[in-house]
């Protein structure tokens, strides 16, 4: 039996802990929000996961040195803006060689870390000689899905094959299945960015606009993040996997996708505040945009669809003429951005 211990008491949180459970570990569920601990020890039932009962055996606790303290893996499911306070609350409790899995998506607008290099940052200010094992667990996974078991797929990515299967290994049941993928940087790079073409399918929708636009930001998308992640050193290939186009596909198109329905409220006419509040969950893509504006600076790399969501949602720019700017951009050949690394002579 394994010991995992779960930060953040999130729909994905919540959904991966009821996974683990049935898989056979004792799980422990942190929470920062004292009323989750108690409504959900009680009910044993998340608001946001209607179908789902979660397993007595699960323990919430609003200490978070429980769910720290002896365990084989340490996932960090709090919304991307918490990763590092959490991690510095964590910190005191982590041992060396310790596994820690994120499964939060975004990227840290000040500093451009990942979520697994920012937590790593924060246990080594406390601990400057701590060796971690991180691990990105990310792809296609809407929690609504999971916890009704329902076949999903996800990526285990580190750097060192043996901990990714580890990670793998405590996850997969036959209704989720785990690959291993040795990218890290390329599968947080994906979680994060995708979230922004997924506002950029729902504001189309939100328009009026059909499959042909949904399918066009899903493709172009995909290039200006992929082209943004070789030129980042990540591999290429991650980009055409699960938890690249596969979770793009999920989030520009589910019914599941908070992103997808905040960029459909603001097509639609209301501002992203009121997009945000009307979702009442976080909204990822909107918190990734700082980052991906000063990534497309930083490594010199044209991120038209995600600049146009970044004007829309922080400059008040119009959806509408947005689009019309979009479709009248110059004239380009498909593949010259990748001639690059295809060696094709355009
Ligand atoms: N929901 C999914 O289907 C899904 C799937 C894959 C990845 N993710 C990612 O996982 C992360 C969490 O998503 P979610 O759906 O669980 O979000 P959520 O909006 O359901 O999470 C809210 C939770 O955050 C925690 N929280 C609130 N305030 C906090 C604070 N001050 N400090 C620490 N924790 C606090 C609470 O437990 C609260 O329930 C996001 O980055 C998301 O992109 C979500």
């Amino acid at each position: 039996m394994y010991r995992a211990g779960i930060l953040g008491a999130g729909t994905w949180g919540t959904a991966l802990a009821r996974l683990l459970s049935v898989n056979g570990s004792e799980v422990t569920v942190w929470s920062a929000l004292e009323n989750e601990v108690a409504e959900y020890s009680r009910t044993r039932r998340h608001p946001n996961l209607k179908g789902m009962i979660i397993p007595q055996a699960v323990v919430f606790t609003s200490d978070i040195k429980d769910a720290c303290i002896n365990k084989d893996i340490i996932i960090f499911a709090v919304p991307s803006v918490y990763t590092r306070a959490t991690a510095k609350s964590a910190a005191p409790f982590i041992k060396d060689g310790q596994i820690i899995v994120d499964v939060a998506k975004g990227i840290e607008p000040e500093t451009l870390m990942t979520l697994t290099e920012l937590i790593q940052d924060e246990v080594s200010k406390y601990n400057s000689d701590i060796r971690l094992r991180m691990v990105a667990l990310s792809g296609p996974t809407h929690a609504e899905e999971v916890a009704l078991d329902l076949p999903t797929t996800i990526v285990s990515a580190c750097e060192d094959m043996e901990t990714a299967e580890f990670v793998q290994d405590i996850f997969m049941n036959t209704c989720m299945r785990v690959y291993t993928n040795p990218d890290v940087k390329g599968v947080e790079l994906c979680g994060a960015m995708k979230n922004i073409v997924a506002l950029a399918a729902g504001i189309s929708n939100g328009l009026g606009y059909g499959d042909n636009a949904r399918a066009a930001l899903i493709t172009r998308g995909m290039a200006e993040i992929k082209r943004l992640g070789v030129k980042m050193g990540c591999m290429e290939r991650t980009f055409n996997g699960l938890a690249g186009i596969g979770d793009l596909i999920v989030t520009a198109t589910s019914v599941h996708s908070r992103n997808n329905r905040a960029g459909l409220l603001i097509g639609k006419g209301l501002s992203p505040a009121e997009a945000v509040k009307e979702v009442g969950m976080v909204v990822e893509g909107m918190n990734a945009l700082p980052a991906a504006m000063k990534l497309s600076r930083l490594y010199e790399v044209e991120l038209p669809i995600i600049e146009a969501v970044n004007q829309i949602v922080n400059e008040g720019a119009s959806p509408s003429e947005i689009v019309l700017k979009l479709m009248q951009r110059v004239k380009k050949n498909e593949l010259s951005h990748q001639a690059v690394d295809y060696d094709i002579d355009m």
